[in-house]
């Protein structure tokens, strides 16, 4: 048996003619760059993340980015987030001009150490960017306490969470602003590239629809200086629709982390992934941690299953992230993270079957059992 690590296939199957008559009439309307179908997205997706408003953008990092522009980030801040995310939580600091400063994760939930982030902070620091890795959101409690204490903004790096919830709070409602990614493998993912930046804060959000289009008010008025970051109307389209199912495929996907975690409950060797109570997970990753992950992937491999590792290297270990000087050893738990992450298949339409198959396959390459 073949198991992929995501299929997105057998989802456009599951939802083939809503999609492709949403797509057909933004080309009927040729309602290609911005414009209606994003209005649309965007009015249904802040109500989803308990937000007032939402303005759609080019990408998970473009959203951040904007994010913090609209904030006032300027060249020579500071902004803290965590040693173990993907690259484009801090290209957003750096592209702003600012300095990133991680700081190391918890061990049980692989989310930004609210501990660490204490001891980060100086006087240049201006922002801090919890990261909701895999689909939970980090201790936002403890971050908000210590922002508000410091009275600085929290951005919550929701790209990897949508639908995530910390004691009944969704991601990107916490802080001043959220961020989403909708990269085609997201828990909800657009035909190409797409974000999102959600806000109770209807002026930052304004200020990012400016942000996103040449930093104009209207045509040809232009306050202040802008990108080309608009969200395309054939994403907003197809979002609108995928919103739809978004709440059963969470689910689903909570159900089969419960499966493989049932599955693998005696297999000592693998720790499993912890959701933290009053967290609502919602497993855009699996990730387990092993010793030998290498020899475990060969095995998987082998079996026809595929897998991935989320992230192997820890941003400061990160050739473009070198000049901060942050060498081995500076985050131990996101270095031990970084070593032994395996991610098993991980997708809605996963059947039983090719849960017990990777299950077993797990077992037999950690545990030697059939
Ligand atoms: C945690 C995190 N932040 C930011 C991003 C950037 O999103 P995008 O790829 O849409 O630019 C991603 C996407 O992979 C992500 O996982």
């Amino acid at each position: 048996m073949n198991v992929p690590f995501l299929d997105l296939k057998a989802q456009y199957l599951s939802m083939r003619d809503e999609l492709d008559s949403a797509m057909q009439q933004v080309i009927n309307d040729t309602a290609f760059a911005g414009g209606p179908y994003v209005e649309k997205f965007e009015q249904e997706f802040a109500p989803y993340c308990q937000c007032s408003a939402a303005a759609g953008v080019s990408s998970g990092t473009n959203a951040l980015h904007l994010a913090l522009l609209a904030l006032g980030i300027k060249p020579g801040d500071e902004v803290i987030t965590a040693a173990n995310t993907f690259i484009a939580t801090a290209e957003a600091i750096s592209h702003c001009g600012a300095i990133p400063v991680f700081a190391d994760c918890d061990p049980k939930t692989y989310t930004l150490d609210p501990a660490a982030v204490e001891a980060a902070i100086t006087e240049k620091t201006r922002a801090i960017i919890p990261v909701h890795l895999f689909g939970q959101t980090a201790d936002m409690d403890a971050i908000m306490e210590i922002a508000q204490q410091h009275s600085l903004p929290v951005v919550e790096d929701a790209c990897q969470a949508h639908g995530a919830e910390y004691k009944g709070q969704r991601a990107g409602s916490m802080g001043e602003i959220g961020c989403f990614s909708f990269y085609p493998g997201k828990n909800l993912g657009a035909y190409g590239d797409a974000g999102a930046v959600v806000s109770n804060n209807v002026e930052l959000i304004d200020r990012v629809k400016m942000l996103r289009d040449h930093g104009s008010s209207r045509k040809y008025e232009h306050p202040m200086i802008g990108w080309t970051a608009r969200m395309d109307g054939l994403q907003g389209a197809v979002l609108s629709v995928k919103l739809r199912h978004l709440e059963t495929a969470n689910q689903a996907r909570h159900a089969h982390a419960l499966r493989y975690k049932e599955l693998l409950a005696d297999c000592a060797e693998a720790a499993l992934p912890f959701e933290a109570e009053g967290n609502r997970h919602v497993f855009h990753i699996f990730a387990l941690c092993c010793d030998d992950r290498d020899a475990l992937m060969k095995h998987l491999s082998e079996q026809g299953v595929g897998c991935g590792i989320h992230y192997p290297k820890p941003l400061h270990l990160q050739d473009a992230y070198a000049f901060l000087g942050k060498g081995p050893g500076s985050f131990p738990v996101a270095e031990n993270c970084a070593s032994k992450y395996v991610s098993l298949p991980m997708f809605p339409e996963l059947t039983e079957e090719q849960i017990q198959y990777t299950a077993n396959a797990v077992k037999s390459g950690l545990c030697g059992a059939k």
